[in-house]
């Protein structure tokens, strides 16, 4: 798809200098459907994305579908034990074949007209096609995705030829083993599940979820309380399209109810929130919908030796963090409408995380405009 690089309204040299003074994005990009399809494009079409948790796909048969940039994908667990990847789209008139998660299939069948494929995407039954001249089932198998399983989590792509996983975000695994990430995806199992949708720009949940400066007062009685957010009593790593944050062992602050002694995580840009706390692992997928709005999956799993009692205790604290993030978010959102907003002034030591994703979005844009440009030229359009 095209893009008017005039309707981006994108100004480098100003957006260059408000971040040289820690400030922020222009506001109409928290509500620019122009703006919206251009980062659907250039961030989320073609980068590797969390799917679901590895626990979702583990048997052969097994199918997830999803929503990934513009397309919806599904994962399936192939006889050969490996996962293979697939655009959601029937290859007779592009029906949404799988509708809902499912397991122990062999064929997946479209609803519409009866079209079958086997686990390998290969187009198996195709009914009264057989004397139609020049038909053959073999030019008709699925459209593969890229897909790759680390740890508890399946990453997917949508470009089936995309760089690895790996080489896209080399510090996956050693950050994992750094931080203590529990990789063995059968340490963990499916617990709960919650999605929020939130009516707020996907980069406001970022903003939010990328700094602490706020866990003191939006989260006064949940993660505030939970774990010591003092200025300094946290870390955190940014590269690449990652960044980690490990808060210290709570010991001091709470009773023996919810004491947690271990906390890490880590972010995929875009998308996957991943934390690790005690026996808890907590998978969050945030998908966007719209320039005003984005779905936030979190995937609860915990430890099969875990005392239920205390996991869900801990599991109310964080459904209540993230349903006070998002409201704060939606509060937000609701001015970014004013023509008279101006852009965000950030806190250099308190939103720097914060700071380095809005710079991977600025970078981002600026590699779609150019990408764009090339375009025009090679097709000579007007300027
Ligand atoms: S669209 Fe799938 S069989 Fe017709
Ligand atoms: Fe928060």
């Amino acid at each position: 798809m095209s893009h008017d690089i005039d309707a981006l309204n994108l100004d480098f040299d100003q957006i260059d200098q408000d971040f040289a003074q820690f400030r922020g994005l222009p506001i109409h990009t928290y509500t620019d459907q122009n703006i919206y399809d251009f980062e659907i494009d250039t961030i989320f079409e073609g980068s590797w994305q969390f799917l679901c948790p590895v626990a979702k796909v583990a048997n052969i048969g097994d199918i997830y579908e999803g929503r990934i940039g513009r397309s919806n994908v599904f994962v399936t667990r192939h006889q050969d034990g490996e996962l293979r990847g697939f655009l959601n789209f029937c290859r007779h008139r592009g029906f949404k074949l799988v509708e809902n998660n499912t397991s122990g299939q062999k064929l997946i069948r479209c609803r519409y007209h009866a079209w079958a494929y086997d686990l390998n995407g290969e187009l198996r039954a195709a009914p009264d096609t057989q004397d139609q001249p020049g038909f053959q089932k073999c030019d008709h198998g699925l459209i593969p995705i890229s897909v790759t399983e680390w740890g508890p989590i399946v990453m997917v792509n949508t470009d089936p030829n995309a760089r690895s996983l790996f080489e896209e975000h080399p510090q996956i695994k050693s950050w994992a083993e750094k931080n203590g990430i529990q990789t063995d995806p059968n340490h963990y199992e499916e617990y709960v599940e919650k999605t929020i949708r939130q009516k707020s720009n996907w980069k406001l949940w970022y903003d939010n979820g990328t700094e602490c400066y706020h866990c003191n007062t939006i989260h006064s009685a949940s993660f505030g309380e939970a774990f010591d957010v003092r200025e300094g009593n946290y870390s955190f790593e940014l590269e690449g399209g990652m960044t980690s944050y490990s808060f210290a062992s709570t010991e001091q602050l709470l009773g023996d109810e919810l004491r947690s002694l271990t906390y890490a995580s880590y972010q995929i840009f875009p998308g996957l929130q991943l934390i690790q706390q005690d026996d808890l692992m907590v998978l969050g997928r945030m998908t966007p919908t719209g320039p005003d709005s984005c779905d936030v999956t979190v995937f609860y799993m915990k430890e099969k030796t875990a005392d239920q009692a205390r996991v869900d205790c801990w599991i109310d604290v964080w459904h209540q963090t993230f349903e006070e993030d998002g409201e704060v978010a939606e509060v937000q959102q609701a001015n970014m409408t004013s023509p008279h907003a101006k852009v965000f002034q950030y806190v250099a030591s308190r939103e720097e995380p914060t700071i380095f994703i809005n710079r991977l979005i600025l970078q981002a844009y600026k590699d779609g405009v150019a990408k764009r440009v090339i375009k025009r030229e090679q097709t000579h359009e007007p300027a």
